[in-house]
Formats: structure tokens, sequence, C-alpha cells
């Protein structure tokens, strides 16, 4: 397969330990790239062309013919000397060239930038490659440096998305998994994880030596000494930089510091020195207790970062959900954003063309793992901060094959709507999940994906794992055997890809965020009959602005919490209110809630509206079967209010129900039942026999990892004369994190265990 790095000529300016580095990682990885280099050392540039790190190198004095032959230029120097570099070689070098640089400060390349032309900056995609170490020079110069560590990527959002995907590309070839931030994010960042312990490992050493007998002090001391101080052994020269061009976000944390040490020796400096015995037990308890939380928190960064943080190790961690009695709920919330618009906002900004900016992106670990996804075939994600995200899109044909499997985690819409999409390029992949995600039923997607011509092969009884060797698809007519918007999308995705026309026809009408979407992107679909939609292939998709509402599947737990429990009045804003998902509304509306909407607009392409909901007396209705595609995330939390609405509540045609993140309808049931409800199950349906005064017994409850199930149970607790006590919670995070806390902010009575 042919690389974006074929041919080209990189010229490195820099060859210490992280230039050399990269220079021979490079040389590994494409034999016949030609690689040039200056240094202000005439040894190192010596011994570069030996040992055949690099074709030629020069002093920089005399880099002027390297730098005007250079495709990509890596500038591995001290920030501040890169700055000047890059002064320097703005009038060099050709119209086309990339330039990246490799120094741990990021603001201040920014500010150098700003000065720069407008076409030179926009080719510039500053980088840190977070693999330094105590040791400097070529002589520690090591191929594989990078291969499983950070680099963060920090380009200008107006940067030219070639010259970040070139950039990209070079990480991922050395085998490092790349990041992206602000420049401003990043320095706040490394100012904590790597600035600061550099001045305290240096000021320790310093302060030690000044302060004791010189040698004699060291004498004693033990390997303690020599882990806590390993990074004063760093270059001075480069720290010096460091910390001048970072001056500010350390300084800050410095204060901090600083105040902390000295809340110590004040309370060191009450004691009585000569009376050990009398010594301040409630000084000892303040030391221990600050101890104890630093110990816990780098315990939690240590399991977070240096174990395996996979779907199976996931799956063994085990929370618990107390769901207390009673309460009422009041207030104002807005829930996390939409789940299914934000997959599908990663999914099509990643092959647009050009820089696409997000706004309330769902950060659950589902719509993660698609951004983990794209990441992993190239594509530069700035984000998510604070539900941002900013994506430079690699066009239709820029992914990259994965170097391992996709771990899709708990969500199938991931893991369909990819498959549809990696089936159509020119590379194999393998989608695999969690032990929930690796039951679920992949035929119905493979089976059109077939049809289409891709080559793709489940594990036994079709499910997951999915391999794939993508190919060229043609376009089908496809009717749909169940109303889903997963296999709906999958289909449409690939059909982007395809020769000719794709159709899709559903049985019922789904949510249809993929066709608005699409036509955000500037794509062209068509909905004919209500229930026919068609594209056809190969046109471009164009980058465009998202803003994401909020949830009405997450809202939906609030719904029904604020609908069944006397004294409650919520607000829940800025919420999704597109008619293909507002099935909860209608039937909650039907059953006699006290629902209003407020502010009705369209926010990017979707309606959303501020929903009003207060208490009332529900009663128990048959589920009209048009209503259950349009709601068919949220019947765990409807069947907890079907429970408290007086006479019967009939569900039927939901056998799709079971075959989500658990069994919905024998969970739902089996829970109810323990909560004392009296119910009738179907195959494909419930008969839910409620009562408006109803008080649930409480009890123990698996939610079988489901994070739907687990949530509804907490909205039982509202209800309830005992603690309800929810198993296997953890899943919760996958589509509501912070659940918990937005829960008890409006007044359940929830604790985690
Ligand atoms: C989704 C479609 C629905 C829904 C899921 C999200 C989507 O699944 O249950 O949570 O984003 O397309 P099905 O297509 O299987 O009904």
């Amino acid at each position: 397969m042919t690389s974006k790095l074929d041919n080209k000529t990189v010229l490195f300016i820099g060859l210490g330990m992280i230039g050399g580095s990269i220079a021979l990682g490079l040389r590994k990885v494409f034999p016949d790239i030609c690689i040039l280099a200056c240094d202000s050392d005439e040894s190192t540039c010596q011994d570069a062309v030996e040992k055949s790190i690099v074709k030629a190198a020069v002093l920089e004095a005399d880099a002027e013919t390297f730098i005007v032959k250079a495709d990509l230029i890596v500038i591995a120097l001290p920030p501040l000397l890169c700055a000047e570099v890059l002064v320097r070689i703005e009038a060099a070098a050709a119209q086309h060239c990339v330039v990246c640089d490799v120094s741990s400060v990021k603001g201040h390349i920014k500010k150098t930038a700003a000065d720069l032309s407008e076409s030179f900056r926009r080719r510039l995609v500053p980088s840190h490659p977070i693999a330094g170490s105590e040791k400097s020079g070529l002589a520690f110069a090591n191929p594989e440096l990078l291969v499983g560590r950070n680099v963060v990527m920090t380009p200008f959002l107006d940067g030219d998305c070639a010259a970040v995907n070139l950039v990209n590309h070079l990480w991922m070839s050395l085998g490092a998994n790349v990041y992206g931030m602000s420049a401003e994010k990043h320095d706040e960042v490394l100012a904590a994880t790597s600035h600061l312990p550099h001045m305290l490992a240096y000021t320790t050493v310093k302060v030690l030596s000044d302060h004791g007998a010189h040698e004699d002090i060291f004498r004693y001391a033990a390997g303690g000494f020599a882990d806590f101080t390993r990074l004063a052994s760093s270059d001075p020269k480069m720290w010096a930089d460091i910390f001048l061009s970072n001056s500010k976000a350390v300084r800050e944390l410095l204060d901090t510091f600083v105040s902390q040490l000295l809340i110590w020796r004040d309370e060191l400096s009450k004691l009585d020195m000569d009376d050990v015995a009398t010594s301040d037990e409630s000084l000892h308890l303040k030391l221990q207790d600050f101890f104890q939380e630093a110990k816990g928190v780098r315990e939690v960064f240590l399991e977070a970062h240096y174990s395996r943080k996979d779907s199976q190790a996931r799956s063994n961690t085990n929370v618990s959900l107390i769901a207390g009695p009673g309460g009422s709920v009041v207030g104002d919330l807005r829930v996390p954003g939409d789940k299914s618009i934000s997959h599908r906002a990663v999914i099509f900004s990643s092959i647009s063309d050009g820089v696409t900016k997000i706004k309330g992106f769902l950060q659950g670990e589902d719509s993660l793992r698609t951004v983990a996804a794209f990441r992993e075939m190239g594509v530069t994600i700035i984000g998510p901060d604070h539900g941002e995200l900013i994506i430079f899109g690699v066009g239709k044909f820029g992914l990259c094959k994965p170097r391992k499997a996709l771990d899709m985690g708990n969500s199938g819409t991931a893991m369909r709507l990819l498959a549809g999409l990696l089936a159509a390029q020119p590379f194999t992949s393998v989608l695999t999940g969690d032990e929930s995600l690796m039951q679920r039923p992949m035929n119905r997607i493979v089976e059109p994906l077939r049809e289409m011509g891709a080559v793709i092969e489940s594990g036994k009884s079709g499910v997951p794992p999915l391999n794939i060797s993508g190919c060229e698809l043609k376009g089908i007519d496809y009717n749909l055997p169940m109303a889903s918007a997963q296999v709906q999308s999958c289909v449409l995705l690939a059909g982007l890809y395809a020769s000719g026309e794709t159709t899709v026809r559903e049985p019922q009408i789904c949510r249809d965020h993929t066709e608005r979407m699409l036509s955000g992107f500037g794509y062209d679909v068509q909905r004919t009959e209500g229930s026919r939609i068609s594209l056809t292939g190969g046109g471009p998709l164009v980058a465009t602005e998202i803003e994401v509402p909020a949830d009405i599947s997450s809202a939906a737990f609030f719904l029904v919490a604020a609908a069944i429990t006397p004294d409650s009045d919520l607000y829940l804003r800025h919420v999704g209110i597109n008619p293909t998902r507002t099935g909860i509304l209608n039937l909650l509306e039907i059953m006699g809630a006290s629902i209003e909407l407020q502010n009705e607009r369209i926010v990017g392409g979707e309606p959303v509206a501020d929903i009003r909901v207060r208490y009332s007396v529900l009663r128990g209705i048959e589920i009209p079967v048009g209503q259950v595609p349009l709601a068919i995330d949220e019947f765990p939390v409807l069947f907890i209010a079907a429970a408290c609405a007086d006479g019967e509540t009939i569900l039927t045609g939901a056998e799709e129900l079971r075959v989500k993140e658990s069994d919905r309808l024998a969970v739902m049931a089996e829970g109810l039942k323990t909560i004392g409800v009296d119910l009738d199950l179907f195959p494909d349906g419930i008969c839910i026999k409620g009562n408006s005064k109803m008080q649930f017994t409480g009890g123990e409850i698996d939610s079988h990892g489901d994070h739907r199930i687990a949530m509804a149970f907490a909205v039982a607790g509202l209800r309830s004369l005992a603690e309800i006590e929810i198993l296997d919670c953890s899943n919760v995070d996958t589509s509501f994190p912070n659940f918990a806390v937005m829960a008890k902010q409006v007044g359940l009575k929830l604790a985690m265990l």
C-alpha cells in the first residue's frame, strides 16, 4: 500500500535524541525516503551520515539548499530556538513544504506563527511527541522511541488539512498514538505533568547539595531519591528554554505548589520540637489524610494509564447504584449531547474535506469509541473539551488502515455504522467490542453489505468480531427486514462509496439523523414515499459546523422521573425533538403526562426545544406500533411510567428490544417483578399492570450491564418504599456520563457503591 510519505524528502533541523529517533524510525519504516539533516554540531552531522541515519547532513548555517528541497521539515530543537528557525525557513521553504516542530511548549510556537505568512502558517503543524527522557544527544536515538507513546498535535484551526494529515501520518507510522489539543490546553497540561516536576527535581537536588555536606548527604540517599530526581539529569539548556517559553502556566502552578508547602511548614513550626510524645494528633491525621488522598489519586492514574484499559478489562469493574426511596424532581437541567448524532458527527466530519467544529458532543464512552477509531485511522481530532471537537477531515479516501482491531466497546451503533464505511475502504479491518456487543446480531448488516459486494466475515452465528476486506461496492435497493436506523445508516454509508444509486426502504420510519447530517455536509439524499431513502455514490462531503442537541433518550429518564413523582416541576433544556425520536413525548402525553414544549427552534438542522414536565396522574395505554421505533431506546424507563399508571399498558411489535445491550424485555420484566409489579411478558412485548398509587417494594436489580436498564430503575426509586440496589452499572457512562450527579441535583436520592 502506498504511503503519504513515499518519495518525499524530509529535512531534520536538529538531530538530538528526539530528532535522531524520528529520523531512525522513518528510515526503518520507509527505507526509500530521502532524509537530510542539519545540526549546530559538526560531529553530530558526521555521526548521522556515518551511521546512515540520514543521507546527508550539514551545519545549520549551510542548510539553505536542503530547506529549498524539502517536502517536510521536522524542527527538533528547544522551543525558543525553534521559533527562531521558523522565521528563518519561511522564505526559503518550497510553496508545498509542510513543517512541524516537536517542542514541548506550543503557545510560544503559536505566537511566533502569528507573524508568519498565512500560506506558510497553514502548512505548519505543531506537534509534541511525549517521549523525551533525561537522556540527550544523537547517541541515545532509538527508532522505536514513539511506539505506543502519545504525540499531541496542536494544529491551527485554519491549518491546511493535507499538511495536518501528513504530519499525523508521520507520527502514526512511527507507532505513536496521536491526540489533538489546543496549544493553550497543551501548555497547561504539560506545565502540570512535566514542567513542574522537572523544576521540583532540579530544585530538590540543588537544595540538598547546598544544604548538606555535599557528597555526604548523597552517600545515604537511596533508590527513592534517584527515582524522584531522575528528571534533574535532563538537558539544562533545553529546560531553561522550556521554562522561559511556558513561564505563565508554570508560574501559576508554582504559586499553588508553594502555598501548599507553606501550609505544611506553618503546621510543623507549631509543634514543640523537643517533645515528640505530645506531637499533635490532629496534625498527624491531617498529614495522613493528605498523603492518603494523593496516594489514591496516583493509584487511579496508574490504573487508568498503565494497565489494560480495554473492553474486557472494563467489563470486570462493578459499580452499583442505590436508589433511595422517595423525593421529588425539581430544577433545571441540560442533559448531555445526543449519542446518535455524536457518532454520526465524528464519522461524517472525518471523511469530509475541511475542518468541522462540533459543539455539544456527548463525551460518553460509546461516542468516544468512535473518536478513538477515527484517530486510529489517521484523523486528527482536537478534543473533546467541554463538548467541543475539531476534526480535520481526511476526505472520503484518506482513511488509513488501522494498526489493530477497532474496539467499539459497548456501542452497536459505532460497530454497525463503521462496518458500512469500512466495507468500502481499500484496506482490511477488524471490529470488536465488549462482552455485550460480542453477542449482538450482525447478520442484519452483513447481508446487505455482501449484496453490495462487500467481503465481510462475522463470528459464529453472525456475531462480532467482523473481519472486513474493503473492496469496490455497487448500489442496491434494499428492503430493511426490521425498522433499524443502524442498518439503514450502515447501508447508506456504504452507498456513499458504491457505484450507482443506493436505496433503503424502511418498514416503519426510523431516526433520520444520517439523512439530515449528510445534507448538512452538502451530500444529496432523497426521501420519497415517506420511507424510501436514496443517494448516489461518488460525491464528496464538505466540512461544516455541527451543534449536537441534548439527547432526548437521556432526557427521557428525567421526563418520566418528574411525570411520576408528586410535587415535581422540571425544565429540560435544549432537547432534540426530531420527530423520528419523540415517541417518548407522544406516549407520555397519551398517558396524560403534563409536558410543555417551549422555545421550539432549529439548531444545526435538528429541531430543539426546552421541555417543562410536571407530575400528573397517568393512565395505561395500548402503544401504537408506529411509535415503537420512535421510542425504541426509551422503553425501559417508559415501563417504569407504565407501572405508575392506572390500568394496563400494552406493548407489542417490539421484538427488537430483545437484541439491545441486553434483552430489554426479559431484563425489565425480571426487575419490575422484583420491585412488586404485575406483568405479562410476550415474545415481542409486555403488558404492565400499573397503578397510579403504586409504591415499589425495593429490592436488588441486575441491570445486566445495560445502561438504560440501570437508569430506569434509578428513576423507580422515586416511587419506592425501600431502597432499590441496581447492580452492574458501570456502563451508564456509555451514554450518560455524570448521570448520578445530575440526578441528585434535581432530587433523586442516588448513591454509588
Ligand atoms: C441508533 C439506532 C437504534 C437505537 C440505538 C441508536 C442509531 O438502534 O436503539 O441506540 O444511532 O442509529 P437500531 O437501529 O438497532 O434500532
